[in-house]
């Protein structure tokens, strides 16, 4: 098959952690042909959508981690399937490109996550639709409301709803002298909408990536405990990742959610748990696939490129 990854710049990806990297060197290990498009090359001409696309040679090596052909343009249909890989923000310009894939798709291209299902799911709001797995949790602009559910809970956590990676999170207690700096900031002064939700104490056991390719739950979490003095167990906020397997709650989440989320089309879903609670879904370009295989041998990236050579 001709696989396209459409991602950030190459140079700016890390390959000792990077999961589409990890799944590009596992279709070329399945004999595929691995592309690569940055989101600024797309285009939509004439209604046909097409790209500038790079052929990668994959290597092992860390620091010299491919090969680039000559670049070439091609339909995206002209692919055999397409991830998109692109990181949030999840702005006006990732809203374009899911506009743009989606002319692909009615062009006949395999284009995953599918670019509706995306541009229909909010990361942070998606969770609220399982409001049996989730902790307290409310999504407002009025200052007086993010006012009242801090004084209800007392200890919460504030997030905008377009971040990745922890950035933007604040944990809020009710008598945090910068509480109304944080809310105004956050909140850009009552001009944008974000989610507040009732502080998890379990946070210190690590915040869990649960992945979830084609419908199918991953046997194992990668706990991502954070760092002394932190909030946040993010990984790019210096968590340290454990693999685990997953709890009887952890399955159960998983379990509920990978069939709804696997028949809109998200065939690479990750779910954030923290203790006994859902916070995220992760869909623009989930990640943890290498630091799961590397400490259990459970080969995520792999389990992709097959479920690729089926759908
Ligand atoms: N309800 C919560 N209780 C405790 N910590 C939380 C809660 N929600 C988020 N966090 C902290 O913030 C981090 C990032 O939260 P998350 O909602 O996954 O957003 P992001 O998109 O930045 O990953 C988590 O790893 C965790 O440390
Ligand atoms: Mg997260």
């Amino acid at each position: 098959m001709k696989i396209a990854f459409i991602v950030d710049p190459l140079e700016g990806l890390k390959p000792y952690k990077d999961s589409s990297i990890a799944m590009m060197r596992a279709a070329q290990a399945r004999g595929h042909q691995v592309f690569a498009i940055l989101r600024k090359d797309l285009r939509l001409r004439d209604g046909v959508v097409s790209a500038r696309a790079v052929p990668l040679t994959l290597s092992a090596d860390n620091h010299d981690w491919y090969a680039a052909g000559a670049p070439g343009d091609f339909a995206l249909s002209a692919f055999d399937t397409v991830l998109m890989r692109q990181d949030p923000p999840f702005d006006f310009e990732y809203i374009t490109a899911t506009w743009l894939l989606e002319r692909a798709k009615a062009q006949g291209a395999k284009i995953w996550n599918d670019p509706r299902a995306v541009r229909d799911h909010s990361e942070k709001i998606a969770i609220t639709e399982f409001s049996q797995f989730t902790a307290p949790t409310l999504v407002a602009r009025a200052t007086e409301d993010i006012d009242a559910f801090i004084d209800e809970f007392g200890d919460v956590i504030l997030k905008p709803l377009d971040g990745m990676g922890g950035s933007g999170i604040f944990r809020v207690r009710r008598d945090d002298p910068n509480r109304n700096s944080i809310i105004e900031m956050l909140g850009q002064l009552g001009s944008q909408t974000v989610m507040a939700q009732r502080y998890i104490p379990a946070i210190s056991a690590g915040d869990k990536r649960i992945l979830i390719i084609g419908g199918e739950v991953m046997p194992y979490s990668l706990a991502r405990i954070p760092k002394a003095g932190e909030s946040r167990g993010n990984l790019a906020a210096g968590g340290r990742g454990v693999a685990q397997a997953l709890s009887p709650r952890d399955r159960e989440i998983a379990e509920t959610l990978a069939p709804i989320l696997w028949a809109r089309g998200l065939l690479i879903v990750g779910l954030d748990v923290i203790g006994d609670y859902l916070t995220e879904i992760n869909v623009t370009s989930p990640t943890c696939m290498v630091e799961i295989e590397a400490q259990t041998g459970c080969t995520v990236a792999t389990t992709v490129i097959k479920m690729l050579e089926q759908v």
